[in-house]
């Protein structure tokens, strides 16, 4: 059975006594979580330390990005193998890594090429890459939306041998759905992951695409997630804004 799993990705957003105040009001609220939905949250790198130290609840925490190399003159980035230095067995660990999301695709001239490359880091370092694909509104209105998303899957992730794709988490964000307020339809959404898994099942197999966790992501809220997550192929959600409050982040834990 594939996880559940409802991720926040903060972005660029909370200062430091806000993230001190999240920590404690999430506390609050965890019990409301079903037990079967793991949250992860994917905070600004200076926040890892808070977010692995203070909780007293499980969570998954993630990196939103890392660097394509192993180590050593490249200033201001942050390899793998620092965030999977963090493993300690009695405390929550970073053990989650964004590639590829569509601002670092945009803002930064991120590319599949190089995605690959910070996949094999986090992989070697054992730690599970969500890796983010999605299609601009004018390529969906080109009808080129399938090729892209191959496009990002073959040049991204599909170079891993089976045992390593395992590892994998997916995360579909249509470009124009993200910070919009505009979703993707359930149908939208579902055909797209239904595609995503039939891909995986074609380059691996049937049990692998199965196993897959694959996360819907672009204005996900309490309002519209159930009705995402009750699609057949769509296994939570990879929450911007909506993150940002503990209360709905959990509604929509809540969701499925
Ligand atoms: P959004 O962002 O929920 O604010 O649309 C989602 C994301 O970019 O991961």
């Amino acid at each position: 059975m594939r996880k559940k799993i409802v991720a926040g990705n903060w972005k660029m957003n909370l200062l430091e006594n806000e993230v001190i105040d999240y920590i404690q009001e999430l506390e609050q609220l965890y019990s409301f979580k079903p037990d079967d939905v793991e949250l992860i949250i994917f905070p600004s790198s200076i926040y890892l330390d808070s977010l692995i130290n203070l909780p007293n609840y499980d969570l998954g925490v993630g990196a939103q990005d890392c660097s394509a190399n192993d180590n050593g003159a490249f200033t201001g980035e942050i390899s793998a193998s620092m965030l999977a230095s963090f493993k300690d067995e009695d405390k929550n660990e970073i053990n989650y890594c964004l590639v590829g999301h569509s601002e670092r695709r945009k803002y930064h001239n991120e590319a599949n090429e190089l995605l690959s490359k910070k996949v094999n880091q986090l992989i070697q370092n054992d730690l599970t890459p969500v890796y983010c694909c999605g299609e601009t509104i004018e390529e969906r209105n080109d009808g080129e939306l399938f090729d892209v998303i191959e496009k990002q899957l073959k040049e991204g992730v599909f170079h891993l041998s089976m045992e390593n794709f395992k590892k994998v988490i997916i995360a579909y964000e249509p470009v124009w759905a993200i910070g919009t307020g505009v979703t993707a339809t359930k149908e939208q959404a579902q055909e797209m992951h239904q595609f995503i898994r039939q891909k995986i099942a074609d380059k691996y197999n049937e049990e692998i695409a199965e196993n897959t966790s694959i996360l819907y992501g672009g204005s996900c809220k309490p309002s519209n997630a159930n009705e995402l997550f009750s699609q057949p192929d769509i296994d939570g959600g990879l929450i911007g804004g909506a993150s940002l409050k503990p209360e709905s982040f959990i509604q929509i834990a809540q969701s499925f």
